[in-house]
């Protein structure tokens, strides 16, 4: 990921709306990249327009672009980028000048935030600073657009508004959610589906009456992954590239719920909504006209567990960062959020509690099985055994047992994404019938 604002709001020293502001405040006064080069004379006028038009079409950042002509090398790119740091304001300081954060607050947390980069690669961070300079730009556009939009329905919205009041009233989320007569069939499916539960309780009345006794059983935390696992399926399942993210995230999705199920110290539903929205940021990256992630082109395609450390490379912030700030701009909770900021971390950052390192574990051990069945390619769970010792998973899940009965979570994701067909034929919209 790599962003300082971005690992403050997960530590919760400020609000993701400040971190957007800030960073839209450093890119309006930070001098652009085009003129620095001007100046110290490392590109001509011409080479300046050939990138800057370039860029109306690709969308990518302008260093990289030019880059790519041919135009910098990537040491002068990173001299300049230091040189637009030094002369622009800092993120760090705006807060402090905001009266957000203090010096000695402020020392200790980029202590902190330097050994969190040593946990996100697995090698040497050297790209860490160029990747933090070249990111404010790019994901400022983008948190932009999600923060003007909310992903719930009007009904779910005011749904899960009641199911996050201090006390738990299983009737006034029913009586919400009855407002929009097409949400409870979904909901009922939902409740059923193989990676939250299985739920079997008194489904079928298909009334405010069952709806009421569901959410009694689920409880407020599962009630609201429910409404969350409703959501994902509005926001994912449309546009063109529906097809391979929704089955990616339902695929980890179910995967994910059964080894946490396995586990018994991660909470089943909860690893699932983390694995439904995991990869949200890619979906904003695919629906953005500001970035051009399509840019990412074959170099994705060829390495697809990599994908993150592409786009680190060539926006300077990866989909994992923007899919958990977005996520926290639109109120989920931080539990949810903080796994899918740190779901491509090599390993799990200084601090992390331990539940939270075991639930971030099985979401990595997830995506790697997943990536492994989708490819039909065993040679993926060879990784396992690093996995499982950085992250300390055996505590709570042995790898012989997973090794074991590996076969039950490919069966869990084949349930999973036929489960998910027939929720589509529920969730389509009906023809209206003509009259005559
Ligand atoms: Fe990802
Ligand atoms: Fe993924």
């Amino acid at each position: 990921m790599g962003l300082f604002e971005a690992f403050l709001v997960r530590r919760g020293v400020i609000e993701p709306l400040a971190a957007v502001e800030v960073l839209e405040t450093v890119c309006q006064q930070r001098p652009r990249l085009g003129q620095l080069a001007l100046r110290e004379r490392l590109l001509s006028v011409g080479e300046v327009c050939d990138v800057l038009e370039r860029q109306v079409e690709s969308r990518l950042p302008f260093g990289a672009i030019a880059v790519d002509l041919g135009y910098l090398t990537a040491g002068e790119l990173g001299g300049l980028l230091q040189l637009q740091q030094r002369t622009g304001p800092r993120g760090a300081e705006l807060l402090c000048s905001r009266g957000l954060l203090d010096d000695g607050s402020l020392r200790k947390l980029e202590a902190q935030y330097t050994s969190d980069l040593g946990s996100q690669y697995a090698g040497e961070p050297q790209d860490a600073d160029v990747t933090d300079l070249l990111a404010a730009q790019g994901l400022s556009l983008l948190l932009a657009r999600a923060r003007g939009v909310t992903p719930f329905a009007p009904a779910v919205a005011s749904a899960l508004a009641h199911a996050n009041a201090a006390s738990f009233d299983p009737e006034s989320v029913a009586r919400e959610i009855a407002k929009d007569r097409r949400l409870w069939p979904r909901l009922e499916y939902l409740a059923r589906a193989p990676w939250f539960a299985g739920m079997t309780c008194r489904l079928g009345c298909g009334h405010e009456g069952g709806a009421v006794a569901l959410f009694a059983e689920l409880g407020k935390e599962r009630t609201r992954e429910l409404l969350y696992a409703l959501t994902f399926a509005d926001v994912f399942d449309r546009g063109t590239e529906r097809e391979s993210l929704t089955a990616h995230a339902v695929a980890i999705a179910a995967i994910a719920h059964t080894l946490a199920g396995w586990s018994k110290l991660v909470e089943p539903t909860l690893l699932g909504v983390a694995g439904l929205w995991h990869d949200v940021g890619r979906l904003l990256f695919c629906r953005s006209a500001e970035l051009d992630r399509a840019a990412l082109g074959s170099d994705e395609e060829e390495f697809p567990t990599s994908s993150h450390l592409i786009e680190r490379m060539r926006f300077g912030f990866d989909h994992a960062v923007l899919g958990e700030l977005a996520l926290r701009l639109w109120g989920f909770p931080g539990e949810v959020a903080s796994l899918v900021g740190l779901h491509h971390y090599h390993r799990p950052p200084v601090g992390l509690a331990a539940k939270s390192r075991i639930a971030l574990g099985l979401l990595e051990a997830a995506d790697l099985f997943e990536h492994g069945f989708a490819a039909r390619d065993s040679s993926q769970f060879g990784r396992l055994e690093g996995l499982w010792s950085r992250f300390a998973l055996a505590e709570a899940l042995p790898l012989t047992r997973v090794r074991a009965e590996w076969r039950q979570l490919r069966d869990a994701r084949t349930a999973a994404l036929d489960a998910f067909e027939e929720y589509r034929v529920i969730a389509a919209p009906r023809p209206v019938a003509s009259a005559g």
